[in-house]
């Protein structure tokens, strides 16, 4: 029997124009998708078709101009803990150490310190740098840095995921790696996931659906369900399937007729 998926974020009729005094950028038009619970969904699209801001409006940080976010079906107002972020750049705190970083948020929260211990050394195993709890982000690659910066994110148990391009400045090894490891992850604790890049091939590995937009104005162009096995190694990336959905998503994205393509099945 098909049950409907219940609906975490909503995305009705958003757009988001900057205004400063001499312009005026569009830079979202008209957006509106439905993220189910404990979907993964990629969002692909040019530099500067306002991916980020995007994922800035569903993380709080800023507004849109007008059209609504609903989470839970309650519409949402600002920044929450219900939501983690995890940004391309670096964000941890350097004079802190890797424990010390995972465990921000929990103290915050004024969590008592035996379940706080007992979250951190979960996370710690899961990113596999127990033995480098004690060292400072400057002490650690770049891949380490940024699976701190996810288990932080992790760590205060968000129900929605947001991440802006968190590999990018990964060489590919380290990246697919990092890949290989988010997916499990997802695997094994299923939590909401909203993840931006350019790169299709990571979109299409990670997401059980990508979504396209145009350059600016962004509008999502297509809404690409990826029909792949759930469970995903990354020998999946030289399947035949896997190379049809990415080349799919390629035309569509290089396309200078967006329209004609919205309904483009192969
Ligand atoms: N704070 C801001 N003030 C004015 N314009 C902005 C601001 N932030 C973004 N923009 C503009 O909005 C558009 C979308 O920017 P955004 O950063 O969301 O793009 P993006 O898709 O994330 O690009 P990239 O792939 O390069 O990260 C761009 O034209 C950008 O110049
Ligand atoms: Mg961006």
């Amino acid at each position: 029997m098909n049950q409907t998926p219940t609906i975490k974020i909503s995305c009705k009729n958003l757009n988001k124009i900057y205004r400063s005094k001499k312009t005026e950028i569009l830079a979202l038009q008209d957006i509106n998708i439905d993220i189910a619970d404990n979907e993964f969904i990629s969002v692909v699209g040019p530099s500067g078709c306002g991916k980020s801001t995007l994922l800035r409006i569903f993380a709080g940080l800023d507004e849109a101009t007008s059209g609504d976010i609903l989470l839970d079906n309650r519409v949402m107002t600002g920044p929450g803990s219900d939501r983690g972020m995890v940004f391309q750049a670096y964000t941890l705190f350097p004079w802190l150490t890797v424990e010390q970083n995972i465990r921000f948020g929990l103290k915050l929260k004024k969590m008592p310190k035996p379940e706080a211990d007992q979250i951190v050394e979960k996370y710690l195993s899961l990113i596999g740098l127990t033995d480098f709890r004690n060292r400072l982000p400057k002490e650690l690659s770049g891949g380490m840095k940024q699976r701190v910066a996810i288990a932080r994110a992790l760590a205060n148990k968000p129900e929605v995921l947001l991440m802006d391009e968190p590999f990018g400045a990964l060489d590919p090894d380290t990246k697919g790696n990092m890949q290989l490891q988010l997916r499990e992850l997802w695997e094994n604790e299923k939590h909401t996931v909203i993840f931006i890049t350019h790169d299709i091939e990571e979109a299409v590995f990670l997401s059980q659906r990508v979504y396209v937009m145009s350059a600016r104005p962004g509008r999502v162009i297509a809404d690409i369900p990826i029909d792949l096995p759930q469970k995903r190694g990354l020998d999946l990336k030289d399947t035949q399937e896997f190379i049809h959905i990415r080349k799919k998503i390629h035309r569509l994205l290089h396309s200078r007729d967006f329209g004609n393509n919205l309904h483009a099945t192969n």
